[in-house]
Formats: C-alpha cells, sequence, structure tokens
C-alpha cells in the first residue's frame, strides 16, 4: 500500500484477456482486466445497462463484452460501445514492477 493507491496483488495473477475481481467497503466490487497486449484496466464491476458482472465477460482489444446482453464497454473510459449508451465508472490503476495498484478513493467514490 502506497498513499491512496491500493495494492491488489500481481500482474500475473489477473488471467491475460481476463478479469480479476477486487471486494471493496460496501461489498462493492472492481473488476480489474488484462488485455491481451499487457495493459491492465480497473472498472466498477458493474455493466451500465443492467448490472451485469463485467469480470465474466470476455476481454477482446481494449473492450470487454458484458455477459449478460453483450454490450461492448470500452476498459479505457468505461462507456458503452456503437448504439448502446451508458457508462460505468473507471477507476485509476497503475503498474509498479509486477504489482497492480488501484485509486482507493476512486474506487470508494464509484462504489457510493
Ligand atoms: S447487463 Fe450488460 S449488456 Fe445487459
Amino acid at each position: 500500500m502506497s498513499g491512496d493507491w491500493l495494492d491488489i496483488g500481481r500482474v500475473d495473477e489477473i488471467p491475460v484477456r481476463g478479469a480479476r475481481t477486487v471486494t471493496i467497503p460496501g461489498d462493492e466490487e472492481i473488476a480489474v482486466f488484462r488485455t491481451g497486449d499487457g495493459r491492465v484496466f480497473a472498472l466498477l464491476n458493474r455493466c451500465p445497462h443492467k448490472g451485469g458482472r463485467l469480470s465474466q465477460g470476455i476481454v477482446h482489444g481494449h473492450t470487454v463484452a458484458c455477459p449478460l446482453h453483450n454490450w461492448n464497454i470500452a476498459l479505457a473510459t468505461g462507456e458503452a460501445q456503437g448504439a448502446d449508451s451508458g457508462c460505468t465508472p473507471v477507476i485509476p490503476v497503475k503498474v509498479s514492477g509486477n504489482r497492480v495498484l488501484i485509486c482507493r478513493a476512486s474506487a470508494l467514490k464509484a462504489a457510493a
């Protein structure tokens, strides 16, 4: 842990083209994704459509397809793509060495 950054584990604990989840106070989940090109993103684990768990979706490029109705959500912005509209909160994330850190304040705000 350092400052307002919450250490959530190692990069290699996140499956490539997949996600892991982190539970934060309030019982909300943050989904932390790892793309095929090695980027890491974090979103509130709740689809802007009807709340599907995005961590269970399929990551392709820098988007994730929601497992419920297949909306595509941009990992960098949380925005639904194409004809669909809606946005899920993005949590700032950084990689330091092999550790993944998320912004604690943003995670708590997103879950409020
Ligand atoms: S809940 Fe995600 S597409 Fe419907």
